[in-house]
């Protein structure tokens, strides 16, 4: 608990009415039905996720208010109204009935954040199929491992996309259909054989009115998340969660039906979906989308020209932009920019700060995971921050701290970060894994995997992960998914991986290896594994550092033990080691 920055208190005016009063009276006696109020359920006891944030807009009138701007990253603007959204969603709904894709079968994207990724996560879950979405910068390895665990049947992709996983597909018993979307006709390569074209599909297809045939625990939305063992495991949410997307957007991040927002993460993570999607277009916002990477430059650019008035963004971005220098920010106009917030990963409190000096606002951090499915712990618009703590929880989420036998520990006391099930987005299951389903519960309590202490004001300070899992750039590592790729390359005979701390990026993923016996240690050899992986894997996933060792520390019955390579790479305490192999 780093507490040595004074509280920034709340302001004493607010542009405009914070949606969430005090902490502690908003808390009181508080019952979801009252939020569930503001949701529109559909006859007969069903839901649909993308009824609540498309259709019921344009029921209510406001058909023509923009939902989303687009700025592709040739400079190309496009821009959709809610009811665009709807005739769009509805288009693909229907191609996915015209090709028999039925109720609960599993659509991914592997796609760019390209207007079209919208419609087919929408048009999927109007379509009462799952949709997986797949980060693009994936290599084949983590598109075969996810779309093999879940059984997809349907892949949506672009040209240069669907290239890179050649080789994969045709090792997919259960893929039936490849749809490509061919962004304004920027690829003039000619469609693989038996490949369907999206636009073709889309222009054949009738706007009427999707089944939405789903209820409040039909299955909506699958990402995949690592964990210490094993290969990622797919955590599935239900169309229910919309209820708590939708508190949050309003609550968390104070959305108002006239704020201009943008969500800077990637729909291929849990944040950009749940809040690039689900809880501002629930809320009635018009969202900004930028396709291209990052640029401190032109995202000050992008604050300006689209007048953004609530921003979410990431603790590596934030380091980033820090780093290109207070003053930057201060030459473009950003007038009404009025909350801006955090995730992913610990924000410094030194992040916050800059953001007061920057913009004029703090950084509102806040927690959650994918497993949760939306926001459990904020420092919202009409709190108090404390920087470097993630806030408190917000109304209807009990969270706790606790010890290993899951009894709650002291305030003050290092934990584990727990909550009590039932919050209305909690996951429902890791698919065809049931047993590690089950290993996250602990007397009454979801354990989160994380490390964490709660001050005597009821805020929450981040520790660090309780696992092996390294959070870079916020996204989530699993080792085992890399130590596998760096097995497959005929030299290597053992591999270790941990996350190395890293000044932007928190960590940076960092491999030892041992070699098989035949092979020579050397710069060439290093070079050529880091290059083997980053095809397998991708860029943001791959080991920025290979080092390689004789043999690695393992434990007697053979597990190699990460946390003493980690030990040993910062030069800390070895801890206990009882259990070493005797070399
Ligand atoms: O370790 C925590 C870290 O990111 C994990 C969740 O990652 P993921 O499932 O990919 O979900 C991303 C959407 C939030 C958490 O278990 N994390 C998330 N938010 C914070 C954080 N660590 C510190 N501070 C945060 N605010």
């Amino acid at each position: 608990m780093v507490m040595d920055h004074p509280t920034i208190h709340k302001p004493t005016s607010f542009p405009v009415a914070p949606n969430l009063g005090d902490w502690a009276t908003s808390r009181e006696n508080f019952d979801w039905s009252s939020i569930e109020g503001e949701i529109d359920f559909l006859p007969d006891g069903r839901l649909n996720v993308a009824y609540e944030a498309i259709d019921r807009h344009v029921a209510k009138g406001n058909g023509a208010k923009v939902a989303m701007h687009w700025e592709g990253k040739n400079g190309e603007k496009e821009s959709y109204t809610y009811d665009d959204m709807r005739r769009q969603t509805n288009k693909f709904s229907n191609v996915l009935e015209g090709l028999g894709v039925e109720n609960g079968e599993r659509v991914f994207t592997f796609m760019e954040r390209l207007p079209e990724i919208y419609f087919t996560f929408f048009g999927t879950l109007k379509a009462g199929c799952v949709i997986g979405p797949l980060f693009s910068a994936f290599g084949p390895d983590p598109v075969k491992d996810r779309m093999e665990a879940s059984g997809a049947t349907v892949l949506v992709t672009q040209p240069e996309l669907r290239n890179k996983i050649a080789d994969i597909l045709p090792l997919l018993p259960d893929l039936k259909h490849i749809i490509v979307v061919n962004k304004g006709g920027r690829s003039s390569a000619p469609l693989a054989e038996g490949d369907l074209s999206f636009e073709e599909l889309m222009a054949a297809a009738s706007d009427a009115d999707a089944s939405l045939d789903t209820t409040r625990d039909s299955y909506s939305v699958m990402h995949f998340t690592s964990g210490t063992t094993g290969k990622p495991k797919g955590a599935v949410h239900r169309h229910n969660s919309v209820i708590q997307q939708y508190a949050t957007g309003k609550w968390a991040l104070d959305l108002h039906p006239d704020d201009i927002y943008w969500c800077t993460a990637d729909p291929g993570w849990v944040t950009g979906t749940s809040y690039g999607m689900i809880a501002p277009w629930t809320n009635g916002v018009t969202q900004i989308i930028y396709e291209g990477g990052f640029s401190a430059r032109k995202w000050y650019q992008i604050l300006q020209d689209y007048n953004v008035t609530v921003w979410y963004t990431a603790p590596t971005a934030i380091r980033m932009l820090m780093k290109s220098g207070v003053e930057l920010p201060k030459t473009f106009n950003t007038p009404n920019l009025r909350f801006m917030a955090s995730v992913g990963e610990p924000l410094n409190p030194e992040g916050v700060i800059w953001g007061q000096e920057a913009f004029g606002l703090p950084f509102h951090d806040n927690w959650w995971q994918t497993e949760t499915g939306a926001i459990m712990i904020a420092n919202y618009n009409s709190m108090d921050i404390k920087p470097g703590s993630m806030g408190r929880p917000i109304p209807g989420i009990e969270a706790g701290i606790i010890d290993a036998d899951g009894n709650p520990v002291p305030d003050g006391e290092n934990g584990i970060l727990a909550a009590r099930p039932g919050w209305p987005s909690m996951f429902q299951v890791y698919w065809n894994d049931q047993e590690r389903y089950d290993s996250r519960f602990k007397n009454g309590w979801y354990l989160t995997g994380d490390e964490a202490v709660r001050d005597s004001d009821g805020y929450f300070w981040f520790v660090g992960r309780s696992d092996d899992v390294i959070n870079t750039a916020g996204h989530l590592v699993g080792p085992f998914e890399v130590e596998s790729a760096l097995l497959e390359h005929p030299a290597v005979a053992e591999a270790g991986v941990i996350g190395k701390p890293d000044p932007i990026a928190m960590e940076v993923v960092k491999a030892f290896v041992s070699l098989k016996d035949g092979y020579e240690a050397s710069d060439e050899l290093r070079r050529e594994l880091m290059g083997f992986a980053r095809k397998k894997l991708a860029a943001a996933v791959a080991p920025r550092e290979i080092e390689i060792v004789d043999s690695l520390p393992k434990t007697r019955s053979g597990k190699i033990m990460r946390r003493l390579l980690k030990a040993r790479e910062l030069g800390l305490p070895e801890g206990d080691t009882s259990t070493l192999e005797d070399d």
